[in-house]
């Protein structure tokens, strides 16, 4: 069942040794992969065991045999991070997929996993983490398995898209009438004091930043609810933000036409900010909250 040697690539016809990019992968076919996005603050991973724990229930719940232990990706990826003399802000992409193999549906016999990682420049941006940023809110038209931080992202995409033609920064996803999550990342809605949140299900990603402000949240006694709201109590809301590795704990402060109580941060969001500083251990330089 192997292929014919001339391949149609872009416009041209080339002969199939000469593709320089993997055609018969099964990320790139059939999405058939998973991802970790992990931050790095002075050349220091943050939440690393929390990103790994999530990338092996991604594998096993896909069943992607994974080509390491948990000791030993934790390893490679700080050697990734000491080769490039990282010592900035910066995040990490790991990519594993299934393998190489022809293209068909079903598993493959025999094939390794298909590993890669890499590390980009990422500075804190202060001037939307201090002043926040805008949201649009779309129709949650993912599949029930959210919680697999899988390769398959066309309509995370799709929302995000929107959110920029429309000048926002995210899409605050919503299902049944209810916020399940953000295109990217978690979402949170303060009222009286209480912070809101969609529970830990399958339909949403277990973000490890969500992790992170729910032990702040503990710290501060501050009341963490575990209960989606609806698209409805956004306009009442008092503060609204969202988490990601990469965009932190950042405040929203408008969705689609409504300001969040007066369009500024509101004080819970910034505690957790300043409780994320410095558990991230954020040089006093490149806070959004100085004390
Ligand atoms: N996204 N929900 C979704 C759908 C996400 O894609 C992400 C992260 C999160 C937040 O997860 P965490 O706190 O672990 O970063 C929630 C990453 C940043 C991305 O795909 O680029």
């Amino acid at each position: 069942m192997s292929i014919y040697p001339i391949m149609l690539s872009q416009t041209k016809f080339v002969h199939r040794d000469n593709i320089n990019y993997p055609f018969e992968e099964r990320g790139l076919q059939f999405g058939d992969g998973v991802y970790e996005v992990i931050r790095i603050y002075n050349g220091n991973y943050y939440l690393l065991n929390e990103h790994v724990t999530r990338l092996f229930r991604s594998a096993e719940a896909v069943k992607i045999n994974l080509p390491f232990t948990k000791e030993e990706v934790s390893k490679l990826l700080a050697e990734l991070v000491e080769k490039n003399d990282i010592t900035t802000d910066a995040k990490v992409y790991l990519q594993v997929t299934r393998g190489s193999a022809p293209r068909d549906h079903v598993f493959p016999n025999n094939v390794e996993a298909n590993v890669y990682a890499y590390v980009q420049h990422l500075p804190r941006n202060l001037d939307l983490l201090k002043n926040g940023v805008s949201t649009i809110t779309r129709r949650d038209t993912r599949w029930e398995n959210c919680y697999i931080k899988s390769l398959n992202l066309l309509p995370n995409v799709l929302a995000k898209q929107e959110a920029k033609e429309q000048g926002c920064y995210e899409a605050i996803l919503h299902k049944d009438g209810f916020v399940t999550e953000c295109s990217a990342s978690n979402v949170y809605l303060v009222k009286d004091g209480k912070i809101h949140t969609h529970p830990i299900r399958k339909n949403i990603l277990h973000g490890c930043v969500r992790m992170s402000v729910e032990r702040f949240a503990t710290d501060l006694k501050i009341p963490f609810i575990e209960e989606g709201f609806s698209i409805d109590d956004i306009t009442t809301a008092d503060e609204i933000f969202l988490t990601s590795s990469t965009s932190e704990i950042m405040p929203i402060v408008q969705v689609d036409s409504n300001l969040i109580a007066d369009g500024k941060p509101g004080s819970i969001t910034k505690q957790l900010q300043a409780a994320y500083e410095a558990d991230a251990h954020i040089s006093s330089t490149k806070k959004v909250i100085v004390n």
